[in-house]
């Protein structure tokens, strides 16, 4: 078995040559392009969706809301909220919290590592999994599921599970991400609702869909790196979930593939990134497309963001709604995908994407 690699910052940082396992090589067909750098792709921002409207209940501005998340998701599936009432010293104490996950000793993290198959808990670049084109990055993962006590029992209390495996004194930083998780939640239905109206089916259809969701939040760390053209923070992916809400700091670093070019997205405290994922697509007959996207390394900082997925109960039949497969005009589309669950697209997703490119 190949030997394990192990993401300490402090100490693959001080190596004078990128190990080879994070050098993303030619031939693999996710080659970093011959100038991947920040700062030498395009800088995509639009569409910045105004909520305020939307809160105020402004049919005016709902329409144009809807109008503009319409044509986004038909192109590239990325788009970007801002007045979405999301507490910004919320934001700015989840981001806070990373710094004592990050800081944990190695031992500690291990202690918390997350296993192939498992959703929750530590990763690092372990080459024990995959053998080469390793992330240059650590993360941390914690479910967010709804608890409805008359069915299964997986609802998982983020708050709970950060104490119990951390220790007592992360109990704040469990406080901060259940109520950040409960924010993301709240802020997922309102997406839910306009890409319903964007899409011209019963409003309230995702929305409805996704309230008893199951979801995850990751933090994500992506420490200096020496020569970051030849790695990729994260590789180019979609991301099988439903939806993706998505904060980053100020470093930079996501790109979005668009109008057929990688372009960056240049970071804005008061927004969320919206990306569309693989699940959503099926439930809209591939109208909308799931964002392709990655995240590039710099030389200098550390770059951090806090992704939360949604996805649907792991019971729910996902299928397009009954108008909107009604009014495709190619009936031999009618149906573009088959009826799932969300475990059966996960295991697929294992399965058959690249193994290197951690979008679990
Ligand atoms: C990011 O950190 O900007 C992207 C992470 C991801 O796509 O999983
Ligand atoms: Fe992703």
């Amino acid at each position: 078995s190949s030997p394990c690699i192990m993401f300490d910052p402090s100490m693959i940082q001080n190596q004078p040559k990128l190990p080879k396992e994070f050098i993303w090589s030619k031939g693999s067909g996710y080659e970093p392009d011959s100038n991947n750098q920040q700062g030498n792709h395009d800088v995509l921002n639009e569409p910045l969706v105004d909520l305020e409207g939307f809160f105020r209940g402004d049919e005016e501005a709902i329409k144009q809301a809807s109008e503009s998340i319409n044509k986004a998701c038909m192109t590239h599936g990325f788009f970007q909220v801002t007045n979405h009432r999301v507490d910004s010293s919320l934001i700015r104490a989840a981001h806070d919290q990373m710094d004592g996950l990050f800081k944990l000793p190695m031992e500690k993290k291990l202690r918390v590592q997350k296993n192939k198959g498992e959703m929750c808990g530590y990763s690092g670049a372990h080459a024990h999994r995959f053998s080469k084109q390793l992330p240059w990055k650590e993360t941390f993962s914690f479910g967010y599921n709804y608890v409805d006590n008359d069915d299964d029992q997986e609802g998982v209390i983020v708050s709970d599970y950060i104490k119990s495996s951390l220790g007592d004194e992360f109990e704040f930083a469990g406080w901060v991400y259940q109520r950040y998780c409960e924010a993301m939640k709240d802020l997922s239905l309102v997406i839910f609702e306009l890409l319903g109206i964007s899409l011209g089916v019963e409003k309230q259809h995702f929305r409805k869909f996704f309230e008893d969701g199951n979801s995850l939040l990751r933090c994500n760390s992506y420490p200096p790196c020496k020569e970051p053209s030849l790695t990729f923070g994260t590789g180019p992916h979609c991301d099988p979930t439903s939806l993706t809400i998505l904060h980053q700091d100020l470093v930079g670093g996501l790109e979005v593939f668009a109008n057929n070019k990688w372009q960056a997205v240049r970071p804005r405290l008061d927004a969320f990134v919206i990306n569309i994922g693989d699940t959503f697509m099926a439930m809209c007959n591939g109208r909308y497309k799931s964002c392709l996207h990655r995240a590039l390394v710099n030389k200098k900082r550390e770059r951090r963001s806090l992704v939360f997925f949604v996805n649907p109960r792991k019971d729910k039949v996902v299928k397009p709604p009954q108008d909107l497969v009604d009014r495709e005009e190619d009936t031999t589309m009618s149906r573009r995908y088959p009826d799932f669950k969300w475990p059966q697209l996960l295991e697929f997703t294992q399965m058959h994407y690249r193994a290197d490119v951690t979008t679990l």
